[in-house]
């Protein structure tokens, strides 16, 4: 069996963590837990063909990328080794706010200056889509960011609502069995 390293990255409180427990174990948390660092594993079929996902939730707080960047001597080879082991991204903004979409760029601009390379299997994912009311990031935004990056999938997902969920990491799964 096929096995992809797959990380969700964004900012704090967009929701990487409660879209990871809706995935992986059909649950919804409601309160708030800052991550450190979390890893799942999953077994997956898509389109008839059985994969293992190794899923890493991170931190999007500062206090902990803060935490992290003290550790400046041995760190950056950990992160870079890390991101060349990766496969692919999940980069995940809440509709709720227009500071956390805008750190996908800075993160997406991080990912292929580490790898060397100018595309990289990617989901954009706009969570908290059940909160419409909050809405300061619009669709239409969004999808110029995605059709930018040479139109790179792009899914507004509910955890909460558990909408959009598996939709997220099996598009980005059928980019890494097509590779
Ligand atoms: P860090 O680990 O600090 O980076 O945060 P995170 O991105 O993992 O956020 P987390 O999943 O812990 O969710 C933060 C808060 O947002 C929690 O209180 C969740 O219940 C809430 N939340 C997450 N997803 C949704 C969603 O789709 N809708 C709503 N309404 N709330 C959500
Ligand atoms: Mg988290």
């Amino acid at each position: 069996r096929r096995e992809y390293n797959i990380v969700v990255l964004g900012a704090g409180g967009v929701g990487k963590s409660c879209l990871t427990a809706q995935f992986v174990q059909n649950v919804w948390i409601e309160s708030y837990d800052p991550t450190i660092e979390d890893s799942y594993r999953k077994v997956v079929d898509v389109d008839g063909k059985s994969c293992i996902l190794e899923i890493l939730d991170t931190a999007g707080t500062e206090q902990f990328k803060i935490y992290l960047k003290t550790g400046k001597y041995c760190l950056p080879y950990r992160l870079i080794l890390e991101a060349l082991l990766i496969n692919g991204f999940l980069l995940v903004y809440s509709i709720t706010s227009l500071t956390s979409f805008q750190e996908l760029t800075p993160i997406r601009d991080a990912i292929l200056r580490i790898k060397e390379v100018d595309d990289v299997p990617l989901v954009i994912v706009g969570n908290k889509s059940d909160l419409e009311g909050d809405r300061q990031v619009s669709k239409n935004r969004a999808n110029h960011l995605s059709r930018k990056w040479g139109n790179v999938p792009l899914y507004e997902s509910s955890a909460r609502r558990r909408q959009n969920v598996d939709e997220v990491f099996f598009n980005l799964t059928r980019q890494l069995m097509k590779k």
